[in-house]
């Protein structure tokens, strides 16, 4: 009895704060009292249990009606005609799209976390209460390579929710996530590995202290990588759940001594039933090593090149810290070393880090704060372009380097894992 009226000042009292992590590939959520959201209580890993996929499915026909989000909704993918339902995967390499059905995607897919947290009905539906209103807030957050009109198109989908937005910038939130002393004046360098980009930013006190960059490499190429080798070497025909099994068990970027192999099934490219195919880890490595050169070794070397020498020691002494699903790829922390050049070492929990991230700020506004500031301008990621590049920066630009605000307490520690 108290413990809902307790619920109901809170919702009186606009407390109602959930967070998103909104991946190409994943979605999670936090809300401020409960935590962690459990989106599939079946599931056995926290993977399973906490994450779902960044899917929807409507009809085509019929009023456009929604049939299915997340998990769900990806099954409906392969198992009905196009021209019936539309499955949708409103992020691709990491990035909001702006078209009217991606839009409507993101809507439909943050509509099914509120209704997961707070019920169907439930009263964040309201936008008053008693007198003025009291709308939900939604925190999520945005990679630099975001124009201003996706942001404010996610800013939007969120009001027409109406829930009021409120957006950081993503390595921040995730290096404040996964416990990298963002806080301190020596910069910190860390490269999230997702689903379908990999995200690198120099971070020193709350600031990205060099221009960020995204690449077009994640998770999801590896599969294809697998995928096109068994194809071109084998001549077998294999989906993308075979080539996630194999990334996920049997490739290792580490130095194989014994060569490990696994049956899969696979049809071969000239027709005929599904045969069993022998897949060993070096094969693996012969198909995904060449992209990982080509699309994530070069452009980072090239990257650290550019720094200058203070951003450059600082990472010597603190090492690359690896997050996202993307990195969890054995050994991923040893190739990176060796072909770096600098030690590169996990966060804790890579997965989960920008959740954990988005989950702290809803219970400490000034660090919710600090992680909106970080977001940079247009004017200031040409200037941070123009510094990595030692080229002349343009004189109409003036980089401000916000100075942060004290925190009241040193980073809290991960909040406890609650089920909604
Ligand atoms: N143990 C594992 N080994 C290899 N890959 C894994 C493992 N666990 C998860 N992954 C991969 O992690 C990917 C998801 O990572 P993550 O959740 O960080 O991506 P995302 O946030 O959706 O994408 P992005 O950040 O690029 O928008 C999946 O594509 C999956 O294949
Ligand atoms: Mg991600």
């Amino acid at each position: 009895m108290l413990s809902k009226l307790g619920d109901m000042a809170d919702d009186m009292l606009n407390n109602r704060m959930l967070a998103f992590d909104i991946g190409t590939e994943k979605v999670r959520a936090w809300e401020r009292k409960k935590g962690l959201i459990v989106f599939s209580p079946e599931g056995e890993t926290d993977e399973e249990r906490y994450t779902t996929a960044n899917a929807t499915a409507r009809g085509v026909a019929d009023g456009r009606d929604l049939l299915a989000v997340g998990d769900d909704a990806l099954k409906l993918q392969g198992r009905s005609l196009k021209t019936r339902v539309q499955v949708r995967q409103p992020y691709n390499d990491g990035a909001i799209r702006v078209t009217d059905e991606d839009h409507e995607a993101v809507r439909d897919m943050l509509e099914y976390g509120l209704e997961v947290v707070y019920g169907k009905f439930g009263s964040w539906r309201r936008t008053s209460s008693i007198g003025p209103s009291f709308p939900t807030t939604i925190l999520t957050a945005i990679t630099h390579c975001s124009t201003t009109d996706e942001q404010k198109s996610l800013e939007n989908t969120i009001r027409e929710l109406n829930c009021l937005p409120r957006i950081v910038g993503q390595p921040v939130a995730t290096a404040i996530g996964a416990g990298i002393p963002v806080h301190e004046i020596p910069a910190s360098f860390l490269v999230d590995i997702g689903g379908g980009t990999t995200g690198v930013a120099v971070i020193s006190m709350y600031n990205i202290a060099a221009e960020p960059v995204d690449y077009k490499i994640g998770s999801r190429k590896i599969s294809w990588a697998i995928i096109d080798g068994i194809r071109d070497d084998l001549g077998m025909l294999v989906g993308p759940p075979t080539a996630e099994f194999l990334k996920r068990n049997l490739l290792t970027l580490g130095k194989i001594s014994y060569d490990e192999s696994r049956v899969v099934r696979g049809k071969p490219i000239q027709g005929g039933k599904a045969e069993p195919i022998k897949i060993s880890q070096r094969q693996l490595q012969k198909w995904v090593r060449p992209l990982l050169m080509k699309e994530l070794v070069e452009p980072l070397r090239i990257y650290l090149e550019d720094l200058t020498p203070e951003l450059h020691a600082d990472i010597q002494e603190r090492h690359i810290q690896l997050a996202g699903g993307g990195s969890l790829v054995k050994e991923f922390d040893e190739f990176l070393t060796e072909e770096v050049g600098i030690k590169v070492e996990w966060v804790e929990n890579p997965m989960f880090s920008l959740i954990i991230g988005l989950g702290k700020m809803l219970n400490d506004p000034k660090l919710l704060k600090l992680a909106e500031q970080s977001l940079l301008s247009e004017n200031e990621k040409r200037m941070l372009k123009a510094c990595n590049r030692a080229e002349e920066p343009d004189s109409s630009a003036q980089l401000v380097v916000r100075a942060p605000q004290k925190l009241d307490t040193t980073i809290p520690g991960i909040p406890e894992v609650n089920h909604a």
